[in-house]
This record gives C-alpha cells, sequence and structure tokens, in this order.
C-alpha cells in the first residue's frame, strides 16, 4: 500500500494516509469498470481527496493502519464522546451488530459490550494490519464477541439478512465504491436493520478537519437516497459528528389475491 502523509485534522496530531492496495483482483476490476459511470473523475481536486467524485463529492484517501495509534489517542474521549454515541445506538443484549472501517476497534468493543455475550460485532477493515491489531486489543480486554472480518473496497463479506445495525465511524467518506459498499451493506441487514453514519460536520468551519474528511447531513442523506434506506434521524448530541441513522426498507409483500406475475 502507497501512503503518503498528511494532515486530517487541521491542528490536531498529524496522521497518515494511503491510496488503496494496488493489486486489485480481477473480479473487483470488472465491477469497478461497470460501476464506473456512477463516478466522475477530476484533475483538479483536494489534495486529501482522490480525484474521484461521488454525486459530487470528493472521495478522501484511505487512513493507513501505520496511523492506528491515532485512533486510539486518549483526547479522543474529550471530542467524541463515545458513550453518547453509545446511547443513542439504542444497542439491546443478543443484538448482531457490524462496525465497518472498525480500525483497531475503538467503537467494536464498547458495542461488543452494549450487546452482550449473546450479541455479536462483526469487525470489517480492507486492511489486515488493522484487524491484526484490532484482534491485540479485543484480547487485552478479553472482549470475546467481536469477530474480525477482512472485507474488500466493494463489499463487506457480511451475510445476507443478518444484521440489527451497521455503524461506519469516520469511514464513509473515503470509501472508493460508496454505492457499491451500501448496497451490500442493506443486502446484510435484517429487515428494519439500522444503518448508522457518525462523519464530522462539514457545516462547521470550527470543527478542525480537513474538508474531505468531513461530509454535511444533507450530502449523507443525498448519498442515502439511492439506496433501499429510510432516513429516521439526525442526533446532534456529539461535539464534533453528526449521527446519521436510516432504516432499511420494507419490502414490497404480495398479498395472497395478487396476481402472479
Ligand atoms: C479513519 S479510520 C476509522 C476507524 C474506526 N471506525 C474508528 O473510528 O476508530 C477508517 C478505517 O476504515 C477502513 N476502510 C476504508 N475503506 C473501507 C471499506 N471499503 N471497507 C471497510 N473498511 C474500510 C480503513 O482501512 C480504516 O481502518
Amino acid at each position: 500500500m502507497r501512503i503518503h502523509t498528511c494532515l486530517a485534522f487541521q491542528v490536531l496530531l498529524p496522521c497518515l494516509f494511503g491510496s488503496l492496495p494496488a493489486a486489485i483482483p480481477a473480479a473487483e476490476e470488472k465491477l469497478k469498470a461497470n460501476a464506473d459511470t456512477r463516478y466522475e473523475y477530476r484533475q483538479q481536486h483536494d489534495p486529501n481527496g482522490i480525484g474521484k467524485f461521488y454525486l459530487g463529492r470528493e472521495i478522501a484517501h484511505v487512513m493507513g493502519h501505520q496511523a492506528a495509534d491515532w485512533l486510539e489517542r486518549p483526547e479522543r474521549e474529550d471530542e467524541e464522546k463515545p458513550e453518547l454515541l453509545l446511547k443513542a445506538l439504542k444497542l439491546k443484549p443478543g443484538d448482531a451488530v457490524a462496525d465497518i472501517g472498525a480500525g483497531t476497534g475503538y467503537y467494536s468493543w464498547r458495542m461488543a459490550k452494549a450487546v452482550g455475550e449473546s450479541g455479536l460485532v462483526y469487525a470489517v477493515d480492507i486492511q489486515q494490519e488493522m484487524l491484526d491489531l484490532l484482534a491485540q486489543k479485543m484480547a487485552e480486554r478479553k472482549i470475546t464477541n467481536v469477530k474480525g472480518v477482512l472485507g474488500t473496497i466493494t463489499d463487506p463479506k457480511l451475510k445476507s439478512n443478518s444484521l440489527d445495525l451497521v455503524l461506519m465511524v469516520d469511514v464513509y467518506h473515503e470509501f472508493d465504491h460508496p454505492c457499491e459498499m451500501l448496497q451490500a451493506i442493506c443486502q446484510a441487514l435484517k429487515p428494519d436493520g439500522r444503518v448508522v453514519f457518525i462523519e464530522f460536520r462539514a457545516e462547521d468551519p470550527k470543527v478542525p478537519i480537513k474538508e474531505v474528511h468531513k461530509m454535511s447531513a444533507a450530502q449523507v442523506r443525498k448519498e442515502m437516497s439511492v439506496q433501499p434506506l429510510e432516513w429516521m434521524e439526525t442526533i446532534e448530541t456529539l461535539p464534533w459528528q453528526h449521527i446519521i441513522i436510516f432504516k432499511k426498507k420494507a419490502q414490497p409483500t404480495r398479498s395472497v389475491n395478487s396476481p402472479k406475475p
């Protein structure tokens, strides 16, 4: 993976962001070619972005595993108030959930506690190095209900109809194929399953994050309007981030009396 240094945070710790793995398997390359009409490429773009645009938004570089320490910085508790996010998720014991773009598992272990021993957290990432760090952290915390999953840039590799909730913290804006990822995520949700986006507020210039690493609530809703999702609520209890919650749309059911196609 090619890595270059950049400052995602304008005033906070520097972190490393890298481009995606150079070798993309053939099947994914094919899917990429078919899907590329959805995406626009511009020569002139933000240096913190990859020059690829989705519905008017530039996609950011993926954060490299070399910056993993930054995800565990002590000041993060004050900046993000994870306990407030967990409260907003309203998880129940026994829930099956996924933390997509889990990184070192900063939110995976918190969700694991909330769903309890009868529940399960799938921690998905595209970097094996992140999953190795995550496994180490879960072992240190004696957490046994988090399962690491190596996803790809188009597929989180989750079972259909299996999840009550999918959480994405500070990751959606760096998905190389946001549309394909969300299609796969919707497929993995149970009926009524929820998808939760945590993104730094683009509407607030005081949030000290580079532009392509932020998203407005309106942009998230615009991008989700093409998915089988229904917006539920946007919660603004976190210091810097939106909590934006969607629910899987009910599938139309055919009544017993309706004619067969
Ligand atoms: C900025 S980190 C956030 C990590 C974690 N959510 C947190 O808040 O601590 C973004 C993570 O998303 C991962 N990522 C990027 N694109 C992904 C994709 N398409 N599927 C799964 N993980 C992805 C990166 O490898 C990286 O570990």
